[in-house]
């Protein structure tokens, strides 16, 4: 997605963004069929004290159908134009404290180049420390969110939160509490940062910070996982209602509301029947005693899916998690 706008747009959409990964700031683009016009393209770029030529600056590079193919040597006459000391390029979406990152990309001789004003992926809030088994990331949860129309007014259960993403990033919904709170950004370190500028959008955002007002709720069957949730939901700074609970004995908590889990999908040889009667449960509950609730779950599988049963479907097409694709599967209250 692209916008228009200045540091104040640059600072606020890193703040209070649920679903983006990163914001990258659009610097220059320029046709590039050779070295020459590269380095041309590089020094016209005005950073307006956006990058320290002293300090390590990673660039990334990627080529695709251009006559400059080979991204090391692309690299190389980028640092060299911009005098900057070349800082090891890491896999940026995985480094928690990755260094200052030019991303350079040449497609069809059209030379794109943009300077990350994130830093750490956006997914790392900084509330989740404390781990379970398979955790999504705190982005594609809001992102399901999203999908599912949550926002905040109606009381939310996830019968198996695992490390608990699900439902702190529907209780930070609830609460209004921008995601980026408790983190810093790469822009905090530009020469060019305007403290007071983050300090006022910092202040306005808590101002619309509030109480839930409705439960928010967890429950999950491994004590492990039950301990996780508490923790990071408690390093967030919302309320999460939560107990040590095997799915069957999910109940309503309110009259409506919505549930949205993230079961396992079974990568094991032999988890398959277990696993359908898991799914299986999640339909009969959906129907049951959640039937005035939008019920709503994940999965890789479409043979789980229709384990579930009738009354579901899936209106988005997938999302990527890690290596896998997964579908949002929705009924809504009849
Ligand atoms: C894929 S993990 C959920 C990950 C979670 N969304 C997160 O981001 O941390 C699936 C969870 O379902 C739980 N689970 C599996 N079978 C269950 C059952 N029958 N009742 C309750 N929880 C169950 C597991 O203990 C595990 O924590």
């Amino acid at each position: 997605m692209t916008v228009t706008g200045g540091d104040d747009a640059i600072y606020a959409i890193n703040l209070r963004s649920r679903i983006a990964g990163r914001v990258l700031l659009r610097l220059a683009s320029f046709p590039a069929k050779s070295f020459g016009a590269l380095e041309n393209g590089i020094a016209s770029i005005r950073f307006g004290g956006r990058l320290d030529k002293r300090a390590p600056l990673a660039v990334r590079v990627s080529c695709h159908r251009s006559k400059l193919y080979h991204t090391k040597a692309v690299a190389e006459r980028v640092h060299g134009k911009l005098g900057a000391p070349p800082a090891p390029v890491s896999h940026l979406d995985e480094d928690d404290a990755p260094p200052p990152t030019l991303l350079v990309r040449v497609d069809h001789d059209v030379c794109t180049v943009s300077l990350d004003t994130s830093g750490a992926h956006l997914h790392k809030r900084g509330y989740r420390l404390a781990t379970a088994k398979a955790p999504i990331r705190e982005t594609l949860a809001a992102a399901l969110l999203a999908a599912a129309d949550y926002d905040g007014s109606v009381p939310f259960v996830d019968p198996m939160c695992g490390a608990g993403t699900i439902v702190i990033e529907a209780a930070l919904i609830a609460c209004r509490k921008a995601p980026g709170m408790t983190r810093r950004f790469a822009f905090e370190s530009w020469q060019a940062f305007d403290p007071k500028l983050w300090r006022e959008l910092r202040d306005a955002a808590r101002r619309e910070e509030r109480r839930a007002i409705v439960p928010i709720a967890a429950a999950d069957r491994d004590s492990g996982a039950i301990e996780a949730t508490r923790a990071n939901a408690a390093r967030a700074g919302v309320p999460v209602e939560s107990a040590i609970q095997p799915l069957s004995r999910s109940v309503p908590t309110a009259a409506s509301g919505l549930v949205l889990a993230n079961p396992p999908y079974g990568a094991r040889i032999g988890d398959a029947s277990h696993l359908r009667d898991l799914y299986a449960t999640l339909g009969n509950l959906a129907r049951g005693p959640f039937d005035a609730w939008t019920f709503g779950f994940v999965t890789t599988d479409p043979k789980l899916a229709r384990a579930a049963g009738e009354g579901f479907s899936t209106p988005y097409p997938p999302m990527a998690h890690g290596g896998l694709k997964i579908r949002l599967w929705l009924k809504r209250p009849s």
